[in-house]
């Protein structure tokens, strides 16, 4: 809640949760915040107008292997706040500093932007904005397309850099900037052997996620997502013959 009003505040319409059954044919879950905002990246226009927030609930099942260590889940919420051709990266670099530094009151450890690579340049305007914030060069890591290049989703989509905010040791904000379209999958995207290429979208958006279980968990100072108050009453059902990852998996499960 306090996410949502920050950004209504700021000029933000706040979007109800989509199914997790998305009308998007390419993907068969909701993965992320964005999928029910696709279209609107790519010039259809927004019923709600060019800036957004949501708490989006995601399902993610390429993470299902990694489910019963301190941070990953199959079913999570994803906080978001999302531009359609209004504002860009200046603002929303700058709208997710003030949101984690002076509402919440969290320190960032540091943060990464994309170094370049695939025909994309190394993202120095963000590399300068967070330095315009305070942020010393030595907390501002450049890092690849593995890690910082959003998307696309399915069989393709809006996709670009993005940065990435770590406390605690862990990320806990992606903000994408989406100012390409790809024709293909993530992988072929990332293998380039389909031969496709990036296209430039007419309007660069803005695409953010944050998970609200690992925001808890460092909000609350718990060292994983599943001693926050969104698993503990669930956690404390299970029968204690269950060990720790066996109780991990089946309360990500059972949401
Ligand atoms: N769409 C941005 C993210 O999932 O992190």
């Amino acid at each position: 809640e306090k996410f949502l009003k920050f950004f209504e505040s700021r000029g933000h319409k706040i979007v109800p949760s989509s199914s997790l059954l998305p009308t998007d044919p390419s993907v068969l879950f909701t993965t992320a915040g964005m999928q029910q905002f696709k279209p609107y990246y790519l010039g259809e226009k927004s019923p709600w107008g060019k800036n957004v927030a949501s708490c989006q609930k995601c399902i993610r099942t390429s993470d299902i292997e990694e489910v019963g260590d301190e941070r990953h889940l199959t079913f999570f919420e994803m906080l978001g706040n999302f531009s359609f051709g209004g504002y860009f990266k200046e603002e929303a670099i700058k709208l997710a500093y003030k949101f984690i530094v002076k509402e919440l009151k969290l320190e960032i450890d540091y943060v990464t932007v994309f170094e370049g690579s695939h025909g994309v340049e190394f993202d120095k305007e963000s590399y300068g904005i967070w330095k315009n914030l305070g942020i010393s060069e030595d907390k501002i890591k450049k890092s690849g397309i593995e890690d910082n290049f959003w998307g696309p989703t399915g069989t393709g989509g809006p996709c670009g850099p993005t940065t990435e905010i770590y406390v605690n040791g862990i990320e806990i904000w992606n903000i994408v900037f989406n100012e390409f379209y790809f024709p293909g999958t993530r992988e072929e995207l990332l293998s380039g052997i389909s031969g496709k290429k990036l296209e430039k979208l007419k309007t660069p958006g803005v695409d953010t996620g944050m998970g609200l279980e690992r925001l808890a968990m460092v909000v609350q100072k718990v060292s994983t997502v599943f001693e926050t108050d969104l698993f503990e009453p669930i956690i404390k059902l299970i029968p204690e013959e269950f060990n720790e990852r066996k109780k991990r998996i089946i309360a990500d499960h059972a949401r």
